[in-house]
């Protein structure tokens, strides 16, 4: 027989346990692996929270060291690999290159597909890992017309990224600690947020074990929506629009509330949180201090400021609930270290990695069966087929 109810987006279905995230939309408390959100922000590194909520615990320094050489060594991809990276046109969006690319990855690399055991399922962690950061920066090199090079083990992880992006060939690259730190904050902020979107979307491909990479490939695809991570590039288009617009936000709070107009506060809003996203907060107050400390002064900051205040004292956001989310002032710390608007989303993609990564092992590990929703059928009952001429 089949089934009778549906719960359109699975707004009320829970579709696994999971002993990685832990999210509190009332009360707005986000946790990692049972440490709070705010804390890991503030002490620990993106390559520490990817090994807390892939593992399940926080690293002693010579779990972290190997799990750090592990990825290292796998900081190459295959030369071919730049031959598809050619292939796209310059204007292709990123989201959908590193889509690609992922995806190829597995050509490359055909032995981290069939995963059974731990050893091998790690061998393919610490592969994309190593790998995922090389392709993002390549896809940014290659709009930028800049050459296609690799990183530096030397550096931490989150720095060799930002050398491997923006290292011009003749110039020498120098460490900026506050773009590192602030990088690696927002990072640890995207890094999990259970079963959202493009997470539920890795588990349910991989659930028919077709294989770590093209899981995460499907995520990142997932990711690109304008509901989900591609908010983060729809708020600062949105920002500018408004600044262009002599910074009339009332004009756009009136387009937000009216149903006619499908236009939506961008960066606000979130199925779970029905109150502040805790990581909103964080970021907030990250954006004032990196900009502060780069010098950079961004008119869009203000604009943002005072869309948030207008929006937290309006009925309609107050009675539904809607508070600023991740995406809100994440673009503006994002352009003020230099990284183009295009690659906003890319980035949300790399911090979400390791959540994507710990969301899959343990979907593996627990072996959950194959993700196969049911249906209400709405359609015709049986009829006659009709040959083409009576039609
Ligand atoms: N602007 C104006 N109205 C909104 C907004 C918004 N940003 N978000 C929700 N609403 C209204 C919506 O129209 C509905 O009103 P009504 O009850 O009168 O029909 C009510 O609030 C509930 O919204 P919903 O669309 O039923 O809620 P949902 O859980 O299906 O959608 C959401 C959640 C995040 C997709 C939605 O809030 C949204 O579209 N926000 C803007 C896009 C955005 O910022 N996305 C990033 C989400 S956080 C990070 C991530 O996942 O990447």
């Amino acid at each position: 027989g089949g089934v009778t109810t549906i719960d359109p987006g699975f707004k009320n279905t829970g579709s696994c346990e999971s002993a990685i995230t832990f999210l509190n939309g009332e009360e707005g408390i986000l946790r990692y692996r049972g440490y709070a959100i705010e804390e890991l922000a503030e002490k620990a590194d993106f390559l520490e929270v990817a090994y807390l909520l892939i593992f399940g615990e926080l690293p002693s320094a010579e779990k972290l060291l190997k799990f750090h050489n592990d990825i290292r060594a796998q900081s190459r991809v295959d030369e071919d690999v730049k031959k598809i990276l050619d292939g796209f046109p310059k204007s292709a969006h990123p989201m959908g290159v590193l889509s690609s690319l992922t995806s190829a990855l597995v050509a490359f690399n055909p032995s981290s597909v069939n995963v059974d055991s731990e050893e091998e399922m790690y061998n393919a962690i610490v592969r994309i890992l190593g790998k995922f950061p090389v392709l993002t920066a390549w896809t940014y090199r290659k709009r930028a017309g800049l050459p296609l090079d690799y990183g530096d083990a030397s550096l931490g992880y989150v720095d060799n990224f930002l050398k491997m992006m923006f290292k011009h060939p003749n110039d020498e690259y120098k460490s900026n600690e506050v773009v590192v730190d602030a990088l690696d904050k927002l990072l640890i902020l995207h890094a999990d947020h259970e079963q959202n979107c493009s997470t539920s979307t890795v588990r349910i491909v991989g659930s028919s074990h077709a294989g770590l990479f093209v899981s995460i490939s499907a995520g990142i695809a997932a990711l690109w929506g304008p509901l989900h991570g591609g908010a983060n590039q729809a708020v600062i288009e949105m920002l500018e629009a408004i600044k262009d617009d002599d910074g009339d936000t009332k004009k756009y709070m009136a387009k937000a509330k009216d149903k006619s107009d499908p236009f939506r506060l961008m960066g606000f809003g979130h199925r779970v949180y029905k109150n502040f996203d805790p990581r909103a907060r964080i970021i907030k107050k990250a954006a004032d201090e990196v900009l502060a400390d780069l010098g950079v002064e961004d008119p869009v900051l203000d604009i943002a400021k005072g869309l948030e205040k207008e929006a937290l004292e309006d009925p309609y956001f107050v009675d539904r609930k809607l508070y600023p989310n991740v995406d809100f002032y994440s673009g503006i710390i994002y352009r003020a270290m230099g990284i183009p608007v295009e690659m906003f989303t890319p980035m949300f993609a790399l911090g979400r990695l390791p959540g994507w990564i710990a969301q899959w092992r343990e979907m593996r590990l627990r072996k959950e069966p194959i993700g196969r929703p049911r249906q209400v059928y709405i359609g015709e009952n049986l009829r006659k087929f009709k040959d083409i001429e009576n039609r």
